[in-house]
């Protein structure tokens, strides 16, 4: 087997500009974040919502991969993300240096572990492991050193209904090692997996015979286990394998998703929600997009009868919202469906806002269901300087505008103040909101911290 450096510098030579795409999304819900750049998304359904844990391109444009930290949002309908900072970076890992790759997080017995690969100065990898007693945070170092040392990349992890967990990795080969009841250690050997034509399918390339490359994402539905996996680097497709044990012996199922050419890697991560399969993976699709500025979409599908995938497509439009927002309840001004311009913020307090205000820029938060009607808006704003204001629309962003609030200069961009206005919005009134903001300053105009209605 040659070793992942050879992938490594294949990567290289996919040059950024060759993909820079700048389309205009306005409409569209995929990417479904756009204030910053993930990757590698690794979705986990707790407690009621799906949260997104994925990796982070530093804004571009990047000559190679630039990952400092993992990010982390939430959703309820599938429509709507909810920023949550970023709980865990490298520098919760003082015995690695760069590359806070692909990972993926796991509960067991009310902990939570995530799974990540990073590399020291010279690119070698090792596979750690980060615990936090809360879904959102903060994760911490959960032993001091690697988890498994000198591995491949790409880990993903799985407890079996007999309680027993794997966690398996590997670009371009993959392996597996059955972790102990802590989460934190294994026992018995690394396993290689036997990439085989019948397990993995096979493509013109002495070095890597199979299809498969890297990104195992491994979990069990009815009586069938699911190895799916970026295939054919690059740029890299979505294929898999299906097996009757966590362990194979696997069968070559496929290609479930084709590449889009806009990013050279892809990375999926699959779950249920509510009866429905999600699948999430990553393109180029935002401004400014390729290689190494990926961004995480979200397409729902049907599994086939037979318990085989049906091929999927990138859509611009990403699933059906499940249901509606609730206006009336506080909802955090960092709960978008889609935005422009602006940026999600972690303030000295850890109060998650949003902030770099611009003139003209906007947030569409998906059908949010006005029961009553409404006539009333507050929010929670600061400001040091400038101010503005925030408009109101339904359906689009320069709709029917149902109020205007004055934003004050409050004394500082973290000292909050509750603003309110009158607005009016007829009763069962079923809509996407836009907050339009406007401003004299070309500068920051004001931050926003929740919003709610009456
Ligand atoms: C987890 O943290 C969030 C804040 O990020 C908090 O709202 C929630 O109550 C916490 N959950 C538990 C079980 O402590």
């Amino acid at each position: 087997m040659s070793s992942s450096k050879s992938w490594l510098s294949a990567a290289w030579l996919l040059s950024v500009g060759q993909f820079l795409t700048s389309p205009h999304f306005a409409k569209a819900d995929n990417p479904i974040v756009q204030t910053l750049y993930t990757s590698d998304p690794a979705p986990f359904v707790y407690d009621d919502r799906v949260y997104l844990f994925t990796g982070h391109d530093e804004d571009g444009p990047n000559d190679n991969y630039n990952m400092l930290d993992w990010q982390l949002f939430s959703s309820a309908d599938m429509a709507n993300w909810q920023y949550h900072g970023s709980p865990l970076s490298l520098d919760a890992f003082p015995w690695a240096s760069i590359n806070a790759w692909a990972g993926q997080v796991i509960e067991r017995n009310d902990k939570f572990y995530w799974y990540v690969p990073v590399s020291n100065d010279d690119w070698a990898f090792s596979i750690g492991v980060a615990v936090a007693d809360n879904i959102t945070g903060p994760y911490v170092d959960a032993i001091g050193e690697a988890l498994v040392a000198g591995s491949e990349i790409d880990p993903t992890v799985f407890i079996d209904d007999d309680g027993q967990a794997y966690l398996y990795w590997g670009n371009p080969g993959l392996f597996y090692v059955k972790l102990n009841e802590d989460m934190i250690s294994y026992s018995g050997e690394v396993v290689e997996v036997e990439l085989t034509e019948e397990g993995f399918g096979s493509r013109d390339d002495p070095e890597t015979p199979t299809m498969y490359q890297e990104g195992p994402w491994l979990y069990k539905r009815g009586d069938l286990y699911y190895m799916i996996f970026a295939a054919k680097c690059c740029p890299e497709n979505i294929q898999y394998s299906t097996g009757p044990s966590a362990t194979g012996p696997w069968t070559y199922g496929g290609v479930i998703m084709d590449s889009a050419g806009t990013s050279g890697t892809n990375h999926v991560g699959i779950v249920e929600y509510k009866d429905t399969p999600y699948f999430f993976y990553h393109n180029g699709a935002l401004p400014g997009g390729g290689s190494y500025t990926r961004s995480v979409c979200l397409e729902s599908f049907e599994y086939n009868p037979d318990g085989t995938f049906p091929t999927l497509k990138m859509t611009e439009e990403g699933p059906a919202q499940i249901g509606a927002l609730d206006p009336y309840v506080r909802q955090e001004a960092e709960t978008i469906a889609w935005s422009e311009g602006l940026k999600t913020v972690t303030g000295e307090a850890g109060v998650i806002f949003v902030g770099k205000i611009n003139d003209g820029d906007f947030i569409k938060v998906k059908g949010v269901a006005f029961k009553e009607g409404a006539t009333k808006f507050s929010a929670s704003v600061a400001s040091e300087v400038n101010g503005g204001s925030i408009e109101l629309h339904l359906g689009a962003v320069d709709g029917k505008v149902i109020g205007t609030c004055a934003v004050e200069v409050t004394g500082g961009w973290e000292k909050w103040k509750t603003v309110s206005c009158p607005v009016e919005v007829a009763a069962d009134t079923t809509d996407d909101l836009f907050f339009k903001f406007i401003g004299d300053s070309a500068d920051d105009l004001f931050n926003v911290d929740w919003w709610q209605f009456e």
